[in-house]
């Protein structure tokens, strides 16, 4: 049996996501390990909240709360909706957790040993006016290398650069908008990345199968300007994971806390362990160790664009350099954006729609078969209610939904809610049962190799090929002359149904169980040869008619979300 490990990029803590973070990370990973599953394949399906940093900090003082109390309420809230998107995360972890705290610190203290972390005395920016440092997103200002206004102190969100604070040009606090800030002398620790730059090279090299947007994007910053940079890994701050050579204290480090971007990616590795101490697996090193049996896992991991270097370069930094037998990523799948009605979704302006009011409007599976349908990969996508709407009609309602619907009244109003008997399969059915098994085959090929949108359309074209087929053959026709052959083309009817609900598990979970559940079929196998699935279903077994698979989006609803959606969440 195959192992997959699998991850989605951790969600940071500060608020609500939108549904473009959604197709970015974690619903594509749900859709693979959802997939994976089905196929009997083992899976770990790792995520959890990015808690540390200046994101975690500045929403908290937002919120007027103590930022562990945050954490924790935002925890839950993001739990909570993620079981509503039906994300199926084997366990859903906090990088706060004392498990990612002491891998951190473990992590920090071999790559000292192994003269990968230097201690550096520089100057930082102070703040007078708030009377602290300001890394990060404490403060803002233009990109030095595109010229964008809004860089932040990390990284710039126009050209996905990463940056120090003091790159910066007329730089400013966001805490109180001080423009008199100071360049004071502190210490910091780097990690030596320069060091590794043949041995990244060469890895990133050897993945010959990767997606152009993952390799491109770590490419540019091997080889941009003067190569791979060392990268300041500690902050003044408060909140996080305090600097320490695994137990013992870093002498001059005194309260300073790693930096977010250097312990969020450790927290896969301690979400297995929290995975675990939850009860809810044993035997975590399995699916981490090299020396444990993780050797024959494959590894892959999901993630947005601006997240490729911190995954391509920084992290495998960490892992190759502790010279310790973690496993290393084996695939990296990253997304473009989602755009919004001509405009970008975004957290900080409240532009857009976010996960929980997406679920107020209609149940998960309508926006899990948009979004994947319509995931940004091999460009930027956009989001319009129009489009939303069109999809949703034809695709789930005319296509899926009026299938299962046409073929179990007929039945019922025909014959019976049970299977009818009678009829042999013809040409006709030959024809359909050789059409199926190609697709089917393409419809495995695009979701093996994560091709998201391909594979929604050979699921799609799975459904097509069973209305036509019933478009065709027509048995409210045939049943006038001929009732025996009637009951065999409703009898076929009904397998696909059954074989359309094992299928499209992974896209849209909910309808699909759904379907199973009103067939009598839960306990259905991923199909192996058509032929013997579609006849699964025997002579006399009963079914009940399903509610409504999927409902149309009317032209008001649609007219009113539009209007509803288009201004600024407050
Ligand atoms: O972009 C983000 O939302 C980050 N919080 C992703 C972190 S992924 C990882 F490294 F853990
Ligand atoms: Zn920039």
């Amino acid at each position: 049996m195959a192992r997959h490990l699998i991850t989605s990029a951790i969600p940071y803590i500060n608020g609500i996501k939108h549904l473009g973070n959604l197709v970015g990370s974690q619903l594509p990973a749900d859709l693979y390990a959802r997939y994976k599953r089905a196929r009997g394949d083992e899976v770990l399906f790792l995520c959890a909240t990015d808690e540390h940093g200046t994101p975690a900090e500045l929403a908290a003082a937002k919120a007027g709360k103590p930022v562990a109390e945050y954490c924790a309420e935002m925890h839950d809230v993001q739990a909570e909706i993620a079981k509503g998107f039906r994300l199926s995360f084997d366990h859903f972890g906090r990088s706060s957790s004392p498990q990612n705290h002491v891998l951190t610190q473990h992590f920090a203290g071999v790559l000292y040993d192994n003269g990968l972390i230097r201690e550096v005395s520089e100057t930082q920016m102070y703040s007078p006016t708030d009377g602290r440092y300001l890394p990060d997103r404490y403060i803002e200002g233009t990109c030095p290398n595109c010229g964008f206004d809004s860089a932040r102190g990390d990284q710039c969100d126009n050209c996905t650069k990463q940056l120090d604070p003091v790159d910066l040009i007329n730089p400013h606090s966001t805490i109180s908008g001080a423009t008199d800030l100071q360049m004071r002398e502190t210490k910091h620790l780097y990690l030596r990345q320069s060091e590794m730059k043949v041995q990244i090279e060469a890895w990133i090299d050897s993945k010959t199968d990767w997606p152009i947007l993952t390799t491109s994007i770590a490419k540019k910053w091997l080889t941009d300007g003067d190569g791979l940079q060392d990268r300041g890994i500690t902050r003044d701050l408060d909140w996080g994971v305090a600097v320490k050579r695994g137990t013992e204290d870093w002498p001059g480090m005194e309260g300073k806390v790693f930096y977010v971007w250097f312990d969020a990616p450790i927290e896969y590795i301690a979400c297995a362990q929290e995975w675990q101490e939850a009860g809810k697996g044993t035997d975590w090193e399995r699916w981490w160790r090299t020396d444990k049996g993780a050797e024959d896992v494959r590894y892959t991991q999901f993630m947005g664009k601006d997240n490729v270097p911190f995954h391509t370069l920084s992290f495998p930094v960490t892992i190759l350099g502790s010279g310790e037998p973690w496993k290393l990523v084996d695939y990296i799948k990253s997304f473009n954006y989602l755009n919004y009605e001509g405009g970008q979704f975004s957290t900080s302006r409240g532009r857009g729609v976010f996960m929980d009011q997406a679920l107020e409007i209609l149940p998960s599976d309508y926006w899990r078969w948009w979004l994947l349908s319509h995931a940004p990969e091999s460009s930027d996508a956009e989001f319009t209610w129009e489009n939303f709407q069109t999809a949703v009609n034809k695709d789930l309602a005319d296509v899926l939904g009026n299938f299962a619907s046409r073929v179990t009244k007929f039945c019922r109003s025909k014959f019976s809610e049970a299977v009818p008997a009678g009829g042999t399969m013809g040409p006709r059915e030959e024809q359909l049962i050789a059409d199926i098994t190609t697709r089917l085959a393409d419809y495995q090929t695009q979701m093996d190799g994560i091709e998201v949108r391909k594979a929604a359309a050979a699921l799609r074209a799975l459904w097509v090929l069973g209305n036509e087929y019933l478009q065709e053959v027509a048995p409210w026709t045939t049943i006038k002359t001929d009732p025996e052959q009637a009951a065999m083309q409703t009898r076929l009817g009904l397998n696909l149904i059954r074989l359309y609900g094992v299928v499209s598990s992974p896209f849209i979970p909910d309808a699909a169980a759904q379907l199973l559940a009103d067939l009598n079929a839960s306990d259905a196998q991923w199909p192996a040869d058509i032929a013997t699935e579609l006849t699964a279903l025997p002579e006399g077994h009963a079914f009940t008619v399903p509610e409504v698979t999927f409902r149309k989006i009317t032209d008001d609803e649609r007219a009113d979300w539009q209007s509803r959606f288009s201004g600024i969440r407050s």
